[in-house]
């Protein structure tokens, strides 16, 4: 049994159904696992932990600044942790070179400004999530969607997760404390 570490940002909410169906898998393997979303207030330490799993979406092109800052600070010591990221965005459900480009350039950017090199990351498709949305977020969105001939009714929401792909990378994930006694 190990004790793991779940640190997430989400901004409406579907980080958080990947990150809670994480911690589901991890706790069904046997493991004690502590999930943290507000990571900007209580800065968990990856100190005590067998192994440190963070994730975060994408809005504007960026991860959320409180897991970046979180994960810059604690860089050195998540670094000597057996540990994944996992990146949230609509990008990763176009399969398109250009689209995978972008994807891939959000997780390189997220390692070059923490300076932590996870032993996994991966990216999840996200969700166009209307009916969580603001007036204008839902408006500027829907433009945005159009122009890449994605949904636009926004009376409902639009899952574009894998959540098979998030159980295969949580069962990765309760393999990392082992990884790390050999
Ligand atoms: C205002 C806004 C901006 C977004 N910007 C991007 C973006 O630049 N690139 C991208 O791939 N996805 C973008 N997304 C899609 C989100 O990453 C996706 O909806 C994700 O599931 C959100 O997860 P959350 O609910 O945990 O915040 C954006 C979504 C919103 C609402």
């Amino acid at each position: 049994m190990s004790k793991i570490l779940i640190a997430y940002a989400s901004t409406h909410g579907h980080t958080a159904k990947i990150a809670s169906r994480v911690a589901d898998v991890l706790r069904a393997d046997g493991h004690v696992v502590d999930v943290h979303h507000d990571v900007a207030a209580s800065n968990p330490s990856p100190a005590g932990y067998d192994a440190v799993i963070a994730g975060a979406s994408i809005h504007g092109g960026r991860h959320q600044a409180q897991v970046v800052e979180w994960a810059r600070c604690h860089g050195p010591s998540l670094n000597m942790t057996p540990s994944a990221f996992f990146s949230v965005c609509l990008t990763a459900a176009d399969d398109t070179h250009e689209a995978r480009t972008t994807t891939r350039g959000y997780l390189d950017d997220f390692e070059e400004r923490t300076g932590w090199t996870p032993r996994h990351r991966t990216t999840f498709p996200g969700a166009l999530q209307y009916r969580e949305y603001n007036f204008a977020t839902r408006l500027i969105v829907r433009v945005l969607m159009k122009r890449g001939n994605h949904p636009t009714d926004t009376r409902r929401d639009y899952d574009y997760t894998d959540w098979g792909a998030v159980e295969e990378f949580a069962r990765t994930c309760a393999a990392l404390p082992r990884g790390a006694a050999v």
